[in-house]
């Protein structure tokens, strides 16, 4: 008996130190991931371009005459000033694969994020946030997680800089962002069932709370990641007025539903090689393929979601307008080939040729940062015996953006802490 109790009390003491200590590292995690104090910057103005070499004079090696009608232009400098606003749940990762390479392949400085992997967000971007920042630096990329902050971005790159951008279908993302981030979301604790996204449509305004924390997640949260505010009424003048600033900084908005297509515009916006654009779908979630909307629901989210859908239907129109200009027919060609490089790459790189679930990623190299709660993200098993000219290649395509990062020398530490209080209880 007095064993027995004495156990009890044991096991009673080390879950209250566990939960102290658990609870004191949440406060810490916390402070460390509040926006910092910004000591006010001197101004200095940018350079014009961050190249290494001067535009004008330099073009594609020796392109003949039978590799010229790919809708090449047959010269053209490689764009490397290039800010890349990365929008959430939007097949972003994929795309930082492709510039974390192309930016390693042409020796390109980029402005990362110190001691995580984004900047602070969702505060909106201050440049003393960029690792190792001074003002005067000469940066290439940037392209890490930030609520945009377009005079606070044009202060730290070079004027010639390229703005791009990625959205979604809007319905289709805020599913995703309910599912990725709901635990993250208080005011999603209260909404009772097993299908809490059903439920919270039926009624959003009854369940949302703009002041909530984190809400931001589930409304509109492309508009937000622009830097906009993201519960205006659809008919309020700022919509436009934001829709329009959009259109005015970004030279590039690609689509994720049409992906491909994007990348090739991005090629000939930037004067990119296909190459460049090689890529294996990052990050994505188990059966995400296939919508997990019925149409009811797809127009209850479109219309919770307003702001986003004319913002969307609003870049799908400038897209097909840039698809058209470009050349219908180069366009379907010139993506049936980055296809067909994609499918060799995967039979090169890719035990069994597809993404895994993660308890089948052998490498923790290779296991992708999944949501609390679960581990639906995918991710792949390099091939062994890769051939020695594309193991560096391959592995480079596979790999998840944090050990990416870690590889360009950002130092994840707050991230990779939290990752391990994750892991120890379990969540
Ligand atoms: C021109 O391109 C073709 C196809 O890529 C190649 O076979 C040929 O050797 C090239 N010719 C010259 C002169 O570079
Ligand atoms: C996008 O534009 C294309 C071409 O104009 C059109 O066929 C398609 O329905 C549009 N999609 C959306 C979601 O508006």
């Amino acid at each position: 008996m007095i064993v027995k109790q004495g156990r009890q009390w044991r096991s009673m003491c080390k879950g209250l130190v566990l939960g102290t200590l658990l609870t004191s590292c949440m406060i810490l995690l916390y402070c460390l991931s509040a926006p910092q104090v910004h000591l006010s910057l001197p101004e200095v103005p940018v350079p014009y371009s961050c190249a290494h070499r001067p535009a004008q004079f330099h073009s594609i090696p020796a392109i003949n005459n039978s590799q010229k009608t790919r809708g090449q232009k047959s010269v053209c400098t490689p764009k490397v000033d290039v800010m890349f606003m990365k929008t959430h749940k939007t097949a972003s990762s994929t795309l930082i694969n492709i510039l974390f390479r192309f930016g390693e392949k042409h020796r390109l400085k980029f402005a990362f994020p110190d001691s995580r992997n984004d900047f602070f967000y969702p505060s909106p971007f201050q440049r003393s946030q960029v690792k190792d920042y001074k003002p005067g630096m000469c940066f290439n990329i940037i392209c890490n997680h930030m609520r945009f902050n377009p005079p606070e971005v044009a202060k730290l790159l070079p004027m010639d800089t390229s703005y791009i951008t990625i959205l979604r279908d809007p319905a289709e993302l805020f599913e995703s962002s309910f599912h990725y981030f709901g635990r993250v979301v208080p005011l999603t604790w209260k909404i009772p069932g097993e299908d809490k996204l059903t439920e919270f449509l039926r009624d959003p305004h009854y369940y949302f709370d703009p002041e909530g924390f984190n809400s931001f997640y589930l409304k509109n949260l492309l508009f937000f990641d622009f830097g906009q505010d993201n519960t205006l009424e659809l008919d309020d003048p700022r919509v436009e007025e934001g829709i329009r600033s959009i259109t005015d900084r970004f030279q590039l908005v690609m689509l994720v539903e049409y992906f491909e297509e994007s990348l090739i515009l991005l090629k000939d916006a930037l004067c990119w090689e296909m190459d460049d654009l090689l890529f294996f779908k990052l990050n994505a979630r188990k059966g995400s393929t296939v919508s997990k909307l019925t149409p009811e629901l797809r127009a209850k989210a479109l219309e919770w979601n307003a702001i986003d859908w004319k913002l969307y239907q609003h870049f799908n129109n400038t897209f097909w307008k840039k698809v058209d200009a470009y050349g219908r027919k180069q366009m379907e060609e010139d993506v049936a080939e980055l296809k067909r490089r994609n499918a060799e790459m995967a039979a090169i790189c890719i035990e069994g040729g597809h993404a895994v679930e993660a308890g089948n990623i052998q490498e923790t190299a290779m296991q992708p940062w999944q949501p609390i709660g679960e581990k639906s993200i995918m991710g792949y098993n390099l091939k062994k015996n890769v051939d020695k000219a594309h193991r560096k290649l391959c592995r480079k395509m596979l790999m998840p953006e944090l050990q990416y990062l870690t590889e360009l020398g950002v130092n994840l530490w707050i991230t990779r802490l939290w990752g391990h209080i994750r892991d120890i209880i379990n969540w």
